[in-house]
């Protein structure tokens, strides 16, 4: 059985990529400083699967603890979500984003080296691309320079492991995530964020669940089909699969390069007001929202073209915007 440490292991995509990693068969190891997770996820994680995952509570920033974690244990593959996210933080905050997000990189990367380990998986966004010139946006199009120290962590960091991936012995994919929402279907994990949420739906089935009055759509002039920006949203069990399809790609050396990047969406871009409608069909509320001022930074629209994920990764989605919704919503009224 194959080992796998996943950093982040409690966070939003963390804990569900352990859940897929263990009902795929292999062992899995948490490291997860709690930082922006909760310890109760762990029971959750072993309530669904009925394994529990071996757990350490290490700070990525004490090169001493990862010197030692990486002394004492052997694994096959590390996926590594470990990292801070949110793009507001990080522009009042940037020497915290640069030691969460790459400092603790730059450690993983060198204890892989020491040990010979070659499997890495990195969560990159598609904040790389910033505004793309041509939609649906492939892995082809230029990385734009960063609207935030956030961003810039996710190029930089892609940047360290290509140059290791050409002079060391590891195999690396980064994931360009879209944007991941929803749930388990079993909703038992899910999102859970930190005071008031800055991302669109936990901030909508907040809205629908009496906790904020009211959502505000950031625009309704941008040159989109109905006014309000376009994303592609992409059910989280579905982002967690994709990763396990890249670890078995670098596992079973079908990898073409040492360093891969795939992007990893549903290839269909919703706006915000299509994203509030199927809400409110899946959930049968109506939503109170207003249309206010544009949100600085946001880009007019971003959805993927996947058919290099689809091809390479052998790996699609399979939940539509509405599943999404739904767990989103279910697992919002557990809360
Ligand atoms: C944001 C980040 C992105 C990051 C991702 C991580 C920015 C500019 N981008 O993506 O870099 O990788 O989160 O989770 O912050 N919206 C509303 N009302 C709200 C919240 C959002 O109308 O209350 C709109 C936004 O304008 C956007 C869409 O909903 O058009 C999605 O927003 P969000 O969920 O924050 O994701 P991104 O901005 O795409």
């Amino acid at each position: 059985m194959n080992r796998i440490l996943v950093t982040g292991g409690l966070g939003f995509i963390g804990s569900h990529t352990v859940v897929e990693l263990q009902q795929a068969g292999y062992e899995v190891v948490i490291i997860d400083n709690l930082y922006n997770s909760k310890i109760e996820v762990l029971e959750s994680i072993t309530s669904i699967t009925g394994i529990k995952p071996t757990y350490f509570n290490i700070d990525l920033r004490n090169k001493r603890a990862v010197e030692e974690f990486f002394s004492n244990n052997s694994v096959d593959g590390i996926i590594h979500f470990a990292a801070s996210k949110a793009v507001g933080e990080s522009v009042k905050n940037p020497l915290l984003y640069y030691e969460n997000n790459v400092s603790t990189l730059v450690y993983v990367l060198q204890e892989m080296k020491k040990h010979q380990l070659t499997n890495f998986i990195f969560s990159s966004s598609c904040t790389v691309y910033g505004q793309a010139d041509e939609l649906p946006i492939t892995e082809n199009a230029p990385v734009k320079p960063a609207e935030s120290p956030y961003g810039n962590t996710k190029q930089i960091g892609e940047e360290i492991i290509k140059e290791s991936c050409k002079v060391d012995s590891l195999k690396a994919i980064a994931l360009r995530y879209f944007n991941p929402i929803g749930a388990h279907e079993t909703a038992i994990i899910g999102e859970l964020p930190l005071g008031v949420p800055q991302n669109l739906i936990p901030f909508v089935t907040q809205t629908a669940a009496g906790i904020r009055e009211e959502l505000s759509v950031f625009g309704d002039d941008y040159p989109t089909k109905d006014g309000t920006a376009v994303r592609d949203y992409i059910h989280v069990v579905d982002l967690a699969k994709a990763h396990i399809a890249a670890l078995e790609r670098l596992i079973n050396n079908k990898n073409k390069k040492d360093f891969e990047v795939f992007n990893v969406g549903t290839g269909i871009g919703s706006s915000v007001l299509e994203v509030i409608k199927a809400f409110e069909k899946v959930s049968e509320k109506s939503l109170n929202y207003k249309i206010v001022d544009k949100r600085e930074g946001d880009v007019t629209a971003a959805y993927a073209d996947t058919t290099f994920a689809n091809n390479e990764l052998g790996w699609k989605t399979e939940k539509t915007l509405e599943d999404a919704l739904l767990d989103a919503w279910k697992w919002q009224l557990k809360q």
